[in-house]
């Protein structure tokens, strides 16, 4: 049977976690995130695996991750960190929303937040803009391809967000 999960996917920093947030609270659903499930696995921050296992490992953990939603969750909103798209079995997993927005779109929102430093400084892949503007490029094609749903995030506010995507699934 069709799993009914909601997955949001998306580059970095475009707002996955704060509209998985919304929709948590404007439906009966209730809300995981891939990066806080490795997180505790580990016990460990997403930047200090990263930094002492690699990128690699890190990978791995998505996929265990994927394999983990897949037999064993339903009926969720699940966001999503911004590589997990790449995971194979993500269309088993439940119905993909793509979070679209412009590169700028994404730079302007994470320095609109009181607490900008802190949102760059724990991602590792957006600490060179001229890399993190190539992923994003190289990216995006892919989260098209993937997407059930594509929603475009850029300047609108939380509330027409959510709507619009309860309004589609
Ligand atoms: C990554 C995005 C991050 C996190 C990790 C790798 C990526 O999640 O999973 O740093 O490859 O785009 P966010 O999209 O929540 O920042």
């Amino acid at each position: 049977m069709k799993k009914k999960n909601i997955i949001l996917i998306g580059f970095m920093g475009v707002g996955k976690g704060t509209i998985a947030r919304g929709l948590v609270q404007s439906s009966d659903m209730f809300a995981i995130d891939t990066d806080d499930l490795i997180e505790s696995m580990q016990n460990q921050k997403i930047k200090k695996i990263f930094e002492e296992h690699g990128e690699p490992y890190f990978r791995n953990l998505e996929k265990k991750t994927a394999l983990w939603l897949e037999n064993s969750i339903d009926n969720t909103i699940i966001s999503t960190g911004g590589g997990f798209y790449k995971q194979e079995n993500i269309n088993k997993i439940g119905k993909v929303i793509y979070l679209k927005s412009s590169f700028q779109g994404i730079l302007d929102r994470i320095n609109a937040a009181p607490n900008a430093a802190r949102k760059l400084k724990k991602r590792p892949l957006l600490q060179n803009l001229d890399e993190a503007t190539t992923l994003f490029d190289s990216r995006v094609p892919d989260y098209e391809k993937v997407a059930d749903i594509v929603v475009d995030v850029e300047k609108k506010p939380l509330e027409k967000i959510v709507e619009e995507i309860l309004g589609q699934i």
